[in-house]
């Protein structure tokens, strides 16, 4: 049975709220089931097909991915979600994780292909983005295969679709968590910034912490044309909902670059 005290003082970030209340695992699901599509599609190696996780949090995707062919490396930079990570392998070697700067990062390990899911990129310093596209093409094999997603909130503020506040409430189990949202956006600079609140409530306990996120993005040819300059030959953007083409109805992008 859920020991709700128990839960409830382990929940410390969004992570946790996202795995324990607002439960994507079934996105989680979905998304590793398209990676895998996606990399046995482009990347056909033997015996196995050596993936880096850049960005991995606590390894959600390469905890699932690694039960397919794949032999996963997740490098994060937060000591916490890589101790958790590895908290969650049970005796496994595959995946491993290490913690370390992804614009810094040396391994003598070529992979195959590599994933950075939920806007890990849109993470890092912006000047630093050119450096961290190199460093992750020069840990691929020649043709190895770089899959990324990014927030692009510009459409919808064009629609006027943009949310400014945002309030949530739910319940998991006897958890109450409400969420409050103030977005911003500052198109000079291209960020997006989220000021969230969070508090989780049981009948005698209550827990409440701020996160403040601030994401960089990038208009879709400064992405493609950023790639061809740092390590990749061939890209292509697609709207990471559709996988469709990009449209003004475009909120998010998933891109496929080719070292
Ligand atoms: C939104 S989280 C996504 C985590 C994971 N990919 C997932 O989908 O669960 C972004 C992650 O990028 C990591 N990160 C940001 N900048 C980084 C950097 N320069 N090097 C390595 N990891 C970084 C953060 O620590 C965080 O875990």
């Amino acid at each position: 049975m859920l020991n709700k005290t128990k839960l409830i003082d382990e929940i410390n970030n969004i992570d946790d709220v996202q795995e324990h209340i607002l439960s994507p695992q079934l996105n989680t699901q979905q998304q590793c089931d398209y990676l895998h599509h996606l990399f046995s599609k482009f990347v056909n190696s033997e015996p196995t097909t050596k993936l880096l996780d850049v960005g991995c949090g606590y390894g959600r995707h390469a905890l699932i991915l690694s039960e397919f062919n794949y032999d996963i490396t997740g490098v994060d930079l937060s000591e916490s979600a890589i101790s958790r990570a590895e908290s969650k392998l049970e005796g496994r070697a595959n995946p491993t994780f290490i913690v370390d700067n992804i614009a810094s990062f040396k391994s003598d390990t070529l992979f195959d292909g590599a994933y950075a899911h939920n806007s890990v990129l849109c993470y890092v310093d912006s000047e630093l983005a050119p450096t961290v596209l190199q460093n992750i093409s020069d840990h691929l094999k020649p043709k190895g295969i770089f899959i990324f997603d990014y927030y692009y909130p510009i459409n919808l503020l064009a629609q006027g679709d943009y949310l400014h506040d945002i309030e949530h409430a739910s319940s998991f189990e006897g958890i109450d968590l409400s969420i409050n949202i103030k977005n911003s956006i500052d198109t000079e600079v291209q960020q997006h910034t989220s000021d969230i609140h969070y508090l989780l409530k049981t009948q005698d306990q209550e827990k409440s912490f701020t996160l403040k996120d601030t994401l960089h993005y990038w208009e879709p040819e400064e992405m493609h044309e950023m790639l061809l300059n740092n390590g990749f030959s061939r890209v292509l953007l697609v709207d990471r909902e559709t996988k469709q083409a990009i449209s003004p109805t475009t909120k998010g992008i998933l891109v496929l670059a080719e070292k």
